[in-house]
């Protein structure tokens, strides 16, 4: 039953019953006509209170229904909406824990409002590439006043109701209460059950002392913040129409800005990475309930630069954390690297002097791995060397109690191998941060062939508890993310051989979304990095074709920011990429010794060929079972590589363009002369689902 109906005394109470959230979904929106029709028509009732049942109120629109015929199919959230306020009874809404999107919708609707104090209240539909849909600008601007709705719907942010209940002169929440709020509600009920007329919100007024300039300045303000993002504008003009225009036509008009940015691809994108996000905590065969193992305190070992944020992490999350190196020097340096970073926030304002010694107290540097007995998670992060993971993982092995959980930070090695060097391979797994480690959303958790399911449950569970967003990846070279952008970077060395400049790739790449360009992402990371991962294919994978002009500029020792000179050029201290002449020469001396004939690229050509070569690699990483499902992808590189948001990660982007044309693209792009027409190799899953008709992301 996806509502409750029960009549206490005088009043009806009905409570949506839709796990998790208590979504608007069509049965529920179903269920909530016919219990204000039955209410409306037994004569014992003369209240109704509106409720929620679980952990909220409600979180709106039933998320995962969006796209399909059943979100608009009447009664639509609209119709409920308008039908709860046309109720000839007096309705009360009960609201707790959380209330959403349609969920407050819902309850502006209502006649009345008794909230409990913590509850989290937003209209987060802008969040979705939404605005709300079911009366939100109209009546939120009414209740709570112009300026607090703007801000609240523009936003999207989740604020305790306790607050919004202080804005003067609200009608929003007519009663907080601490306790119970179901007895609070029917209470209140019983006091206004003859009271007529019936309060609406609709008819309150929605006015400005001066809604020109108002509406002037926010436009300008939201414009310069949403950039590539249509819906924050268009809330804010369904915002004004509040203002503007009487209510029927207001609500038109936010109908009409509801369709419209529907069926934008933006929205789309962020529909989707909210429910990648979720599905990538799920493990096909791992069911809810698998037993977790406690962690109570963490060892990290090796002090340098993964360490030491990956040690920030855990006391971030009021964990306690031990240190260990081999070095007393580098252990000294690990923690003043800690020690600096949280100074830096303090000074910042970001972080209290209060927390940040908190935070202090709870890190211990050691020089000895006795000193992770007590540890029920130990995290390696030492050289990226095989028979220096031996050792290590051999002291780790020795001292460590039975049932701690083992990790390795490693970028490229073999989790299986290393967990080989312990007794205990199902306690072992892979961790695989990213830098700064304190700072980058992404985790790989990095599953072995023998990793225990409590261990990779504990994992998931850890990572939400210190806000990462954790994917699951089998073990190869690279994992998911590594090995998507080395294909992505052979493409972008292609694209200098044939003539472009590093400036024009990385402008290309910068212009359609991403953070940062491969060149001066390669600057940043290191230009030495990549140049030892080629070293290894190159016996490895002797027949791979690459770019050999990067080897050319790691010759010169231009390994990027740290030497001051990289593919671009860097003033001291500075990290603006200024362009090289010198790379400039290099580049035209490498395709001269080649032969190569410099060509007149488009930008279009360039982003095709980079993200393409992203897609085909995720393609065979899915195929391999590395990646569990394509939505994993697209949150790597969005939380990972810095995929832009509005395009919903490379699989999601893949399936937009449609992947009979993606095929299509990597067959013409086989046929370049210049390019390497076995990298365009179509990967095998991506030319079935062409041939059955379907996309990555189902
Ligand atoms: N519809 C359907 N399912 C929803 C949902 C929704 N609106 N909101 C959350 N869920 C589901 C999640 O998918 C997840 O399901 P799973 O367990 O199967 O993965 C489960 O609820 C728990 O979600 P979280 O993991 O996010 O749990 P938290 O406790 O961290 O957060 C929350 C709960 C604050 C409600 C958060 O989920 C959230 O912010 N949800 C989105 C709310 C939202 O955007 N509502 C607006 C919808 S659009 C709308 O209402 C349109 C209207 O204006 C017409
Ligand atoms: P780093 O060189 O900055 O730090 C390694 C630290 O380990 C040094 O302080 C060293 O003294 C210490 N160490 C060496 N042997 C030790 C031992 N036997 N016991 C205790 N400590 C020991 O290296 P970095 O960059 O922090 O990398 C560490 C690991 O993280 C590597 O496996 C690397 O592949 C991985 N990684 C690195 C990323 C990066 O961007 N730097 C990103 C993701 C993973």
């Amino acid at each position: 039953m996806s509502t409750l109906y029960e009549v206490r005394g005088s009043s009806a109470v009905i409570t949506l019953n839709n796990p998790p959230v208590n979504g608007l979904g069509l049965a529920t929106r179903q269920a909530i006509v016919a219990a204000i029709e039955r209410a409306e028509a037994d004569p014992v009732v003369t209240a109704v209170v509106m409720t929620g049942a679980g952990a909220a109120f409600s979180g709106g629109a039933d998320i995962k229904e969006f796209g399909s015929p059943k979100a608009m199919s009447e009664p639509n959230l609209p119709s409920v909406v308008a039908l709860v306020e046309a109720c000839s009874k007096p309705v009360v809404a009960a609201v707790h824990s959380v209330c959403m999107g349609g969920g407050l919708e819902l309850a502006l609707s209502c006649h009345y409002r008794v909230v409990a104090a913590g509850t989290k209240v937003a209209l987060p539909e802008v969040k979705l590439g939404l605005l709300p849909g079911a009366g939100g600008t109209q009546r939120l601007p009414r209740a709570l006043g112009v300026e607090a709705a703007l801000n609240l719907i523009v936003s999207g942010e989740i604020v305790a109701a306790e607050l919004l209940a202080q804005v003067p002169g609200q009608k929003l929440f007519d009663r907080v209460v601490a306790g119970e709020v179901l007895e609070a509600a029917l209470a209140f009920a019983a006091e206004v059950a003859a009271q007529r007329p019936l309060p609406r919100v609709r008819d309150l007024p929605a006015t400005h002392a001066n809604p020109e300039a108002f509406f002037q300045f926010a436009r300008n303000m939201v414009a310069a913040q949403s950039r590539n993002f249509p819906a924050p504008l268009r809330c804010l003009e369904a915002v004004a129409a509040a203002v503007n225009l009487p209510f029927e036509q207001g609500l038109r008009a936010e109908r009409e800005g509801f369709a419209a940015l529907m069926i934008t691809p933006e929205s789309k994108a962020l529909r989707h990475a909210f429910v990648a996000e979720r599905a990538a905590s799920k493990i096909a065969d791992l069911p809810p309930g698998t037993p977790l193992r406690e962690i109570r305190q963490v060892a990290v070992i090796g002090a340098g630069t993964m360490g030491s944020g990956i040690a920030m992490n855990f006391l971030n999350a009021g964990l306690p954390v031990v240190l260990v190196e081999s070095q007393a020097e580098a252990l000294e340096r690990g923690l003043a690297r800690i020690r600096g970073a949280y100074e830096a926030q303090l000074s910042k304002g970001k972080l209290k002097q209060d927390k940040l010694d908190a935070r202090l107290a709870l890190l211990r540097g050691s020089l000895s791995y006795a000193d992770i007995a007590e540890a029920d998670l130990v995290i390696e992060a030492v050289f990226e060397d095989l028979d220096v993971k031996r050792q290590v993982f051999e002291q780790i092995d020795a001292a460590a109690k039975p049932g701690a959980i083992l990790a390795s930070n490693t970028s490229t090695l073999d989790i299986n191998t290393i967990a080989g060097f312990t007794r205990r391979p199902q306690d072992v797994l892979g961790l695989h941060f990213f830098s700064p480690a304190q700072v980058m959303k992404l985790l790989e958790v990095v599953r072995g062939a023998a990793t225990g399911h409590d261990v990779l449950a504990t994992a998931m569970a850890l990572a939400k508890k210190i806000r990462k967003t954790a994917v699951v990846a089998g073990v190869c070279d690279g994992f998911i993310g590594n090995r998507m952008i080395e294909q992505y970077a052979r493409q972008a060395g292609f694209l200098l051989d044939e003539g472009c400049s590093p400036e024009q790739v990385d402008r290309a790449a910068e212009a359609f979304g991403f953070a940062m360009g491969p060149f001066r992402m390669n600057d940043l990371a290191g230009n030495d990095i990549s140049w030892a991962i080629r070293k290894r294919r190159a016996i490895e994978r002797p027949e791979q074709r690459y770019s050999q002009s990067a080897d050319r500029l790691c010759e010169r020792g231009r390994f990027g920011q740290k030497t001051q000179a990289g593919w671009y050029d860097y003033r001291p201290g500075r990290r603006e990429a200024l362009p090289s002449p010198e790379v400039a020469a290099l580049l035209a001396e490498h395709r001269a010794a080649l032969g190569l004939q410099p060509r007149q690229i488009r930008d279009e050509e360039i982003v095709e060929r980079l993200v393409l070569a992203l897609v085909n690699e995720g393609a065979r990483l899915l195929e391999e079972g590395i990646a569990q499902r394509a939505s994993d992808i697209d949150m790597v590189y969005l939380s990972g590589y810095g995929f832009p948001l509005w395009r919903g990660g490379p699989m999601c982007y893949a399936d937009s363009l449609g992947l009979f044309n993606v095929l299509q693209a990597m067959k013409r792009l086989a046929r370049n002369p210049m390019d390497d027409a076995a990298f365009w190799e179509p990967a095998p899953l991506l030319q079935r689902l062409v041939a059955q008709g379907k996309s990555f992301n189902g």
